[in-house]
């Protein structure tokens, strides 16, 4: 375990009692919704919201994450939610080992990090993860919100393009289902409503 990465992450984490919303990520709902229910494996799970719903619609989740006050949270709340029986905690650095298996879902939801980080490397053990007939989803931040925007004023993120470019997949092997860069309602520390932009990217292995 890279000490440093666990170390950034649970102190982020001990910072406050609840750092997401616990709800599902809403592109995750979108695309999930309409899914048959299979094998899911969460990667950067966090307190587990994505991981909870999942199991609560029937999936089988592997959920992983860096931070053990993060996986703590997480099966805290697949306990009082009920699902515990579907969900598979487990902390991993993922620069470091990746889940084994392979499964019908790879679902990376914001898999980002200010730490220097092997993106491709990650991108590509998921859809290395992806079953036969299985789906990977990325989702990730498509600009800084406005009020970040002062303190990163040049953070530019990769296109769906770029990431599926960097994916370096078999085009024989995988079906582009989605490439594109939906908006997000939020409220911003102040209470501002705010647009947010996504990059989404979502393949189907053949
Ligand atoms: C921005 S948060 C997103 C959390 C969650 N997916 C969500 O959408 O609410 C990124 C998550 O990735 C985890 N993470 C960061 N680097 C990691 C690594 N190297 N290996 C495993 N997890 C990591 C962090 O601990 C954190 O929970």
């Amino acid at each position: 375990m890279d000490d440093a990465t666990a170390r950034f992450w649970d102190d982020l984490y001990e910072g406050r009692d609840q750092v997401w919303s616990g709800r599902p990520n809403p592109h995750l709902v979108d695309v999930v919704g309409a899914l048959p229910k299979g094998t899911a494996l969460d990667l950067g799970c966090g307190e587990g919201g994505d991981a909870v719903w999942l199991a609560d619609q029937g999936w089988q989740v592997t959920a992983v994450d860096v931070s053990a006050t993060a996986l703590d949270r997480a099966t805290a709340r697949a306990a009082s939610a009920g699902v515990s029986d579907r969900i598979d905690f487990r902390r991993h650095d993922l620069t470091r080992s990746f889940p084994e298996g392979s499964y019908d879902l790879v679902s990376a939801q914001f898999l980002q990090t200010p730490l220097e980080f092997p993106r491709e490397q990650v991108l590509r053990a998921a859809a290395g993860a992806v079953a036969p007939g299985g789906r990977l989803l990325i989702v990730e931040h498509g600009e800084v919100p406005p009020w970040s925007r002062l303190a990163h004023p040049h953070l530019r993120f990769p296109t769906p393009q770029e990431t599926l470019a960097a994916l370096d997949l078999d085009p024989d092997e995988w079906h582009t289902e989605r490439l594109d860069a939906p908006h997000r309602q939020v409220t911003g520390p102040d209470g501002e409503p705010a647009t947010l932009v996504d990059h989404l990217v979502l393949l189907r292995r053949r």
